[in-house]
C-alpha cells in the first residue's frame, strides 16, 4: 500500500510516522523561562543525531488547534529564551509521571510538582535535571531549524551526561549496564509505548570477513 505524503491530511501523515518509525526514545526535556520557572515534557521525536559534535534533535510540534495560533510549547519557548535545556530518558519506573507532565497545563502550572518528581541542579546549564531520571544529558542550543510559525526542530549539543551511579559498570570506561537503565520507548496510537525486554546481539563485519557476490 501506497501512501501519499503530498495528498494527506497532516493528522495521517502523523499517524503514519509514529506509527511504523518505533519505538521513539523520549526526550524528557526540562527547560527554564526568563524568569526562572521551570518547565518539564515529554517528546518522542527524539534521538540522538551525531556523536562527534554529541548532538541531539527535538521535534517541537504546534499547539493545539484551540491554542492561540502562532504560540509556541512552553518547552520550545523556553529553549529559545534561555538557549539551554536538559533532556531527561524515561525509565519504566517513572512511566506515569512522564505521562502527567504531558498535560497540556496553563503556563504557570508547575509539572514536574504535579507529577510528584524532585529536580537536582545542574552542573552546566541553568535548568536542572529530574533526580528519578536513570540518565539526563544536559544541553546547550546548537540551532532551531523553523519548521512555521510555531513548530521547529531543536538541535542540542550534550555538554554533561548523567547516569545513576548503580547502572554504570566501568567509569573510567565509560561502560554502562544498558538494560538496567530500563528505559521506555513511544510506539504507536493513543498511548502505546515499549519496554526494552528482548534483545539480541550483532556484531558488525568487517570488509575483509566478507566474501563478495559476483
Ligand atoms: C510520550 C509523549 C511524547 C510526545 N512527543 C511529542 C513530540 O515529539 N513533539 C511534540 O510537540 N509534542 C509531543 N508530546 C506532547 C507534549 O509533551 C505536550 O504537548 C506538552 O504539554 C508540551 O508541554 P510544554 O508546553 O510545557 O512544552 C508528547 C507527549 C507524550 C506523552
Amino acid at each position: 500500500m501506497l501512501f501519499d505524503f503530498d495528498t494527506l491530511s497532516a493528522p495521517d501523515r502523523y499517524k503514519l510516522l509514529t506509527s511504523t518509525i518505533v519505538p521513539r526514545p523520549i526526550a524528557w526535556v526540562v527547560s527554564q523561562d526568563a524568569q526562572g520557572r521551570v518547565n518539564a515534557a515529554p517528546f518522542s521525536f527524539f534521538n540522538a543525531l551525531v556523536g562527534d559534535p554529541p548532538v541531539v534533535g527535538i521535534g517541537i510540534g504546534g499547539r493545539r488547534p484551540e491554542d492561540a495560533p502562532g504560540s509556541w510549547k512552553d518547552s520550545g519557548a523556553n529553549i529559545r529564551a534561555i538557549g539551554q535545556f536538559v533532556v531527561n530518558l524515561v525509565s519504566f519506573e517513572t512511566r506515569e509521571a512522564m505521562n502527567v507532565t504531558a498535560i497540556e497545563f496553563p503556563h504557570d502550572v508547575e509539572e514536574l510538582k504535579q507529577a510528584g518528581l524532585t529536580t537536582v541542579a545542574s552542573t552546566k546549564v541553568k535548568p536542572p535535571r529530574i533526580a528519578e531520571s536513570p540518565v539526563a544529558l544536559e544541553c546547550e542550543r546548537l540551532a532551531i531549524v523553523e519548521l512555521g510559525v510555531d513548530r521547529a526542530i531543536v538541535l542540542g549539543r550534550v555538554v554533561a551526561l548523567h547516569v545513576r551511579d548503580d547502572c554504570v559498570l566501568d567509569e573510567k570506561r565509560c561502560y554502562i549496564d544498558t538494560p538496567k537503565l530500563d528505559l521506555i520507548g513511544r510506539m504507536h496510537g493513543g498511548g502505546w509505548y515499549s519496554r526494552i525486554t528482548e534483545r539480541f546481539e550483532m556484531p558488525r563485519i568487517p570488509v575483509e570477513k566478507w566474501a563478495l557476490k559476483d
